[in-house]
């Protein structure tokens, strides 16, 4: 989600840190050379049925593609690509499968068995191993009601809302690889929708807290539905982990939010119309509901009949995703970031072992353990501060009552550790081998504007308009209490006049970089999200439409792999087991300065990947070969 500038949350007013010094930035920033020595390897463990990837050659085969302003997908020569499962298609339930209107015409019910809107975070599940059946997990961040509907937001009614709830959450659908090309399997028995309306359990210390209980729920353990699932992250127990990030756009918070709601954003009007019609996301009327957001959850894609899970122990953040590292004795560790202007990095390490046999062995393994936040120290230096009730500041007489109470307020909690604030955390990516780990910075124009914190070391930039990526390595193993940390790069255009939007990348040019993926052979994928109001003007003139590039990390160098169409974001990626086949998702084609699609002219902007007159862009995942079948990247 790109967020426009004029509704972009940012709630952090807490006094905590300005105490990093203002360092000189550069020494912070070592992509070029340095990088190899830290870089020890680059093979994910429970990647391990990679071994067949090819690892032969350069790192980065491909010739680089130039940046383009063009409505068309792009790959380097010698690559193939195809989009597939686009907004509006059926999933494949047995039965059940509402063919695609291109009008816009679906029912409410017919899109709960649809495709959703706004394809984000994505993951490949091989079916009995195999690197050509699998099911693909995604999910629909958020929709534009200006294309959702016939006629776009002219009215608003119960059954608009209904389907504005059924466009969110998360798709399971079964793919295969017949004669060449990849498609949906349907029916499947695996296929499934998650939505706004879907029963999710409660897991970890918020469940049945009395700040999560409701008329509707009165244990406080079951919450209908996740909203603006971002990024994705797959757990080494064959789970999917989704964060629930902008919760707060769907929730009205009348004349006086108090001052809980007001740190989580609430503000007096939602921005997706749903308390109009749905009282549950009135928060004047059921205050509670709003707690029972901003969660990561947890899915097993491979059992149809499961529960999804909101894990509470992660800690509530407006949650971009959740990524899993192991430690040597075997824990989970989650790391995860807050994409809000001025939030927090935090980390979780489990109690428990994971334990073999599966997603059922490790059912509560994420209920159970410790919640970090970060704070980065300008000597390059950080630590890892506990979420702790009873520890520091978060006793019972500051407001933390319980560890459940410290986990639906963590922002409050990490506000009094002294938590360092970020330039909006997005997409992470593990080396699970030498322990970096990479985290996208995306922007924040409001770093060091009046009545906003200025920069500091690890958010070094003034009006940062390009973005980063920070990456740190925690002392000892994944569970280390403090860690070092350094820049890998700052995004930006030499071209630029102003300094801090020139970045010091060694490659091609670009700027807000949000998705991120660490492939088995090494390779950093990163993605991007330029919203396009800021797009093909000023400092992004010669960036051109979103890209992804990729990352060689032992050199530094950084090449543009893809650029897609008009006003699009880039997001998400996952490979089959043997590199080869690559699938992204594209999301908002054609996406308005407003964010808000003119229902009389919907393809405005964009025509992707349908190109129908008359017709309307669409998310849609995009399936990525090389012609001569090698690995991806090669
Ligand atoms: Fe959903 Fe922060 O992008
Ligand atoms: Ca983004
Ligand atoms: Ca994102």
């Amino acid at each position: 989600m790109a967020k426009d500038f004029v509704t972009m949350e940012d709630s952090n007013r807490s006094a905590n840190p300005s105490i990093h010094d203002m360092s000189d930035p550069r020494r912070r920033v070592f992509v070029q050379g340095g990088l190899a020595a830290l870089v020890g390897g680059v093979m994910a463990p429970w990647l391990a049925g990679c071994a067949t990837v090819g690892t032969s050659g350069p790192l980065i085969g491909f010739k680089g593609i130039p940046t383009t302003n063009s409505d068309t997908l792009v790959v380097p020569d010698g690559y193939l690509a195809e989009a597939i499962a686009p907004w509006g298609e059926p999933v494949g339930i047995a039965g059940a499968m509402p063919a695609w209107a291109p009008d816009a015409s679906n029912s409410a019910a017919d899109q709960a068995l649809q495709m959703g809107m706004h394809h984000d975070g994505i993951h490949f599940y091989p079916l009995e191993g195999s690197a050509s059946r699998g099911l693909l997990v995604m999910n629909h961040e958020y929709v534009d009601d200006g294309l959702l509907h016939t006629d776009g937001l002219k009215t608003w009614t119960p059954e608009k809302v209904r389907k504005s709830q059924n466009a969110h959450g998360v798709a399971v659908i079964e793919v295969a690889l017949v004669n060449g090309r990849w498609q949906m399997v349907r029916p499947s028995r695996y296929a499934r929708r998650f939505t706004a309306h879907t029963p999710f359990t409660l897991g970890g210390a918020a469940a049945g807290h009395a700040m999560m209980k409701t008329a509707a729920d009165p244990t406080g353990r079951t919450v209908l539905g996740t909203i603006n699932n971002c990024a994705s992250g797959m757990t080494p127990w064959g789970t999917y982990l989704s964060g629930e990030e902008n919760f707060a756009y769907y929730f009205a918070g009348g004349d006086k939010p108090d001052t809980h709601q007001r740190r989580w954003g609430l503000r007096k009007d939602a921005l997706f119309r749903w308390p109009e019609h749905d009282e549950r996301f009135d928060a004047t009327r059921h205050p509670n509901e709003f707690n029972r957001f901003g969660w990561v959850v947890e899915i097993d894609p491979m059992d149809p009949a499961s529960t999804p899970v909101k894990r509470t122990a992660l800690g509530r953040a407006a949650h971009e995703g959740a990524w899993v590292a192991v430690t040597k004795d075997g824990r989970a560790v989650v790391y995860s970031g807050e994409d809000a202007r001025f939030e927090y990095i935090y980390k979780f390490v489990s109690r428990d072992r994971i334990a073999p046999g599966g997603a059922k062995a490790n059912h509560g393994l994420l209920d159970h353990g410790v919640l970090y936040v970060a704070r980065f120290d300008a000597d390059g230096s950080g630590r890892w501060l506990p979420l702790v009730q009873g520890q520091g500041p978060l006793a019972a007489a500051d407001g933390f009552a319980d560890q459940g109470e410290v986990v639906i307020k963590s922002r409050q909690a990490s506000d009094a550790l002294g938590a360092t604030k970020m330039d909006r955390p997005e997409w992470l990516a593990i080396d699970q081998k030498s322990g970096e780990v990479y985290c996208t910075l995306t922007n924040n124009s409001s770093r060091g504007t009046p009545n906003f914190p200025g920069p500091d070391a690890a958010n070094p930039r003034a009006n940062n308009t390009m973005g980063s990526i920070i990456r740190w390595k925690d002392d000892g193993d994944f569970d280390g209490t403090s860690f070092r940390w350094s820049h890998l790069v700052l995004a930006g255009d030499p071209a630029n006049e102003r300094a801090e939007a020139r970045g010091n990348v060694k490659g091609d040019i670009f700027g807000c970089p949000d998705g991120l993926m660490l492939d088995a052979r090494g390779v950093l994928w990163i993605q991007t999200d330029a919203a396009a109001a800021q797009m093909y003007k000023g400092e992004f003139k010669n960036i051109g439409n979103n890209q992804m590039l990729a990352c060689d990390r032992t050199t530094g160098e950084i090449r543009r792999f893809l650029t897609g169409p008009v006003n699009c974001e880039i997001t998400g990626a996952t490979l089959t087991p043997d590199g080869t086949t690559m699938f992204i998702n594209i999301q908002h084609p054609g996406e308005t300065p407003s964010e808000r699609s003119d229902p009389d002219d919907p393809s405005r902007f964009s025509k992707w990947p349908d190109y129908q007159p008359g017709g309307r862009p669409r998310s849609a995942t995009v399936v990525i070969r090389k012609r001569d079948g090698g690995a991806i990247g090669t």
